[in-house]
C-alpha cells in the first residue's frame, strides 16, 4: 500500500500582531526581526481558543478539501507541543469533534519536526494495512509558553494549525505514481539544553517557557537539515533538480536560503510563510503545504520535499508525489 495525500486545510487565528507592536512590549525593532529572522507578523490565538480549535478547523478544512467525512477517518496524528492538556492526547478532542467515533487517535511530540513525525507514524500505519484514512495535523498554540519578557525568543513563534487527509491505495508500480515515496526522522538527545521548556509535569509541575540558544540551534538546523535532504533524495535515487517545490519548516528565513543555496534551486521553488506566520512550531509544514495548494502552486503529480528541525534535536525529510 501507499499514502496518498487527498486534501489539505489549515486555520490561522484572526488576531495578527506585527513587529512594531511587539517593540511596544520588549526591546527590538522590526528591523532586527526583519533582518535576522524574515518574520513580519504572526497570527495569536484569541484568550480561549485552544490547539485543539486550530487542530478541529485544520482538520476539517482538509476533510472538506478531501470531499471525505470525518466518520469514514480511523485514524488522528495530532503533532503538537502545547497540547490543551497533560492527558489525554489532543488528537482525541479533534477525533470527538469531527464525529470519529472508531479507530485510534493520539499525539505526536516532537516540537518543530512534529509534523514530519506524525506523517511518518501515519504514512506505515496506511502502508502496513492497519488504518485506511488518516488526518496528520500539526498544531500549535506556542504564545501560550513563550516568556514575553525574553526579546530572544518571544518575536520569533505564532500559533496556527494545517492537517492533510492520508487515503491507503494499492501500490500499482507505474513509474511517478502518486504518494508519500520515504520519511527520514532523527534525534539526538544531547543538544536538550540548546531548545527546551523549562516546565513540565513531572520537573517543575508549571507549564514553563521555551528557551533557546539561537545561534547554536541555527548553526545546526542548517547541518541537519542539509544532511537529511540529502537522504532522502538519495533513498529515492533523485536529485534536487528532479524537486518541484520545497516545503520546509518556518523558522528563519536566512535558513531557507541556506536550504535553497545548498541544493541549488532558485527562492521561488521554495514555499515561504515566515513572513506571515513566523515559526508555529509543527503547524508550519502542512500551513505552508496547504498555501501552496490552495493558490495552484502546487500541482496533482508535483514531487515535493518537506523538511523540519526542532527541539530534541530532532529533524526529518519527506518526499511526496501531489
Ligand atoms: O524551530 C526550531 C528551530 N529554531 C530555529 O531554527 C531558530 C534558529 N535561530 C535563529 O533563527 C536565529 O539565531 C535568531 C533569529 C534566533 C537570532 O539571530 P542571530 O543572528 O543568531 O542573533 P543573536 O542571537 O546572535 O543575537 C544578536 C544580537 C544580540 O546582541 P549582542 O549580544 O550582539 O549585543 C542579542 O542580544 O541581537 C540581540 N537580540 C535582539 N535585538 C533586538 C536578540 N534578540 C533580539 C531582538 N531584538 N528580538
Amino acid at each position: 500500500m501507499r499514502s496518498l495525500i487527498v486534501g489539505c486545510g489549515s486555520y490561522l487565528p484572526a488576531r495578527i500582531v506585527t513587529n512594531h507592536d511587539l517593540a511596544k512590549m520588549v526591546d527590538t525593532s522590526d528591523e532586527w526581526i526583519v533582518e535576522r529572522s524574515g518574520i513580519r507578523q504572526r497570527h495569536i490565538a484569541a484568550e480561549g481558543e485552544t490547539t485543539a480549535d486550530l487542530a478541529t478547523a485544520a482538520a476539517q478544512a482538509a476533510l472538506n478539501s478531501a470531499g471525505i467525512k470525518g466518520s469514514e477517518v480511523d485514524l488522528v496524528v495530532l503533532a503538537t507541543a502545547t497540547p490543551d492538556n497533560t492527558f489525554p492526547a489532543t488528537a482525541t478532542r479533534v477525533q470527538s469533534r469531527i464525529g470519529m467515533t472508531g479507530g485510534a487517535a493520539f499525539d505526536v511530540q516532537a516540537v518543530c519536526s512534529g509534523f514530519i513525525f506524525a506523517l511518518s507514524v501515519a504514512d506505515n500505519f496506511l502502508r502496513t494495512g492497519q488504518a485506511r484514512t488518516a488526518v496528520v495535523i500539526g498544531a500549535e498554540t506556542f504564545s501560550r509558553i513563550l516568556d514575553w519578557n525574553d526579546r530572544t525568543t518571544c518575536v520569533l513563534f505564532g500559533d496556527g494549525a494545517g492537517a492533510v487527509v492520508l487515503r491507503a491505495e494499492p501500490r500499482t508500480g507505474a513509474p511517478d505514481e502518486r504518494g508519500i515515496l520515504s520519511t527520514h526522522l532523527h534525534s539526538d538527545g544531547s543538544h536538550h539544553d540548546l531548545l527546551y521548556v523549562d516546565g513540565g509535569p513531572s520537573s517543575t509541575g508549571t507549564v514553563g517557557h521555551v528557551r533557546m540558544s539561537g545561534k547554536e540551534v541555527f548553526r545546526h538546523a542548517v547541518a541537519n537539515l542539509a544532511q537529511v535532504v540529502g537522504e532522502a533524495l538519495g533513498a529515492n535515487g533523485l536529485t534536487p533538480a528532479d524537486l518541484d517545490w520545497v516545503v520546509p519548516h518556518q523558522a528563519n528565513r536566512r535558513i531557507l536560503d541556506s536550504t535553497a543555496r545548498k541544493l541549488g534551486l532558485p527562492m521561488d521553488r521554495m514555499v515561504v510563510t515566515v513572513d506571515r506566520h513566523a515559526n508555529t512550531s509543527a503547524a508550519s509544514v502542512p500551513l505552508a503545504l496547504t498555501e501552496a495548494v490552495s493558490d495552484g502552486r502546487i500541482k496533482c503529480g508535483d514531487l515535493v520535499l518537506l523538511e523540519a528541525m526542532g527541539g530534541g534535536f530532532t529533524w526529518g525529510a519527506g518526499l511526496v508525489r501531489m
